[in-house]
């Protein structure tokens, strides 16, 4: 726990990821407060607050204070507010928006900081979210995988998550109105496995099971019992948190350090959140496929 905190009292969730902040006001935050928060990301990858009360306008508000916006190309936008994203889910429709782990954006050149989740209305029980920590996971590898990894690339592509392929049929009939635009899903890009976060300096695995398609220069044969052994050593147990919602409560994840997944166990009920997402920073070597 470190000691250097003066305006937030942070509770860890788990030794790998995630931090609950208690004792601010999202809505009127003192620059310290501000740059204590940032740390608290950095060190913990995702972070949560309860019971805040968020406009629209407040919620954008504290979402810049981390970077630019970036207009989601595929989510429902919050009517009247189209920088902020719907991730909705009523009690009659069976898929919800997240359910396998992802880290978002990998399929961006320039793959999107984070986003500032805000929940508007959660089940009572399940709706919970996981996340994992990849810089927990790359270093819990044996020096021999991280020598084999250093020099390896992964593709990632959002074509056959949000485009107009046979693939996404079923989920468009499901999803329904909840994903648009599918002929925007054009985005491929090439990034290293192992990411050296360009803010804490930690590396990190960073392929995951939605986006990335295969290992540059391998088949995607080849390269799917190789990705399953890595996603499956970052799911464990001891690389996640669960955050379990509340009314109110908003987190604030960071894409190159964490993977997160919507678990969907709440059928029967709505649950509302609306998310900001933020501008990334430019990775070490981005390339365009
Ligand atoms: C998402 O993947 O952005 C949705 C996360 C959630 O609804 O908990």
């Amino acid at each position: 726990m470190p000691l250097d905190f003066n305006t937030l009292t942070i509770s860890p969730l788990s030794h790998a990821v995630g931090a609950e902040i208690e004792g601010v006001c999202l809505a009127e935050l003192s620059d310290e407060q501000f740059r204590e928060i940032r740390k608290a990301s950095e060190l913990y990858g995702v972070i949560f607050f309860r019971d805040q009360e968020l406009s629209p306008e407040q919620h954008l508000a504290f979402a810049r204070r981390w970077g630019k916006i970036n207009i989601n190309r595929f989510f429902t936008p919050v009517d009247g507010y189209p920088e902020i994203a719907e991730v909705r889910k009523e009690p009659e429709q069976k898929m919800n928006i997240g359910n396998l782990w992802h880290t978002d954006h990998s399929y961006d050149v320039i793959p999107a900081f984070g986003s500032v989740l805000y929940a508007k209305e959660v089940p009572d029980i399940g709706g919970d979210t996981l996340f994992a920590g990849v810089a927990a996971a790359y270093d819990s590898l044996s020096d021999g995988l991280k020598t084999t990894l250093a020099p390896l690339r992964a593709a990632h592509s959002s074509r056959h998550i949000f485009g107009s392929n046979k693939s996404r049929v079923s989920q468009v009939e499901e999803l329904g109105a909840r994903i648009l635009n599918p002929e925007l899903a054009t985005q491929d890009a090439i990034h290293p496995i192992v990411l050296t976060h360009p803010l804490s300096g930690r590396k990190g695995l960073y392929v995951n099971p939605q986006f990335t398609t295969h290992i540059d220069g391998w088949t995607a044969d080849e390269s799917e019992p190789f990705l399953s052994m890595l996603y499956d050593h970052i799911m464990l147990q001891e690389h996640v948190c669960r955050f379990r919602w509340s009314k109110g409560a908003v987190a604030v994840w960071d894409n190159l350090a964490t993977w997160h997944q919507a678990v969907n166990d709440y059928h029967g009920s709505r649950r509302l959140m609306h998310r900001v997402t933020i501008e990334g920073i430019a990775l070490s070597r981005p390339q365009a496929l």
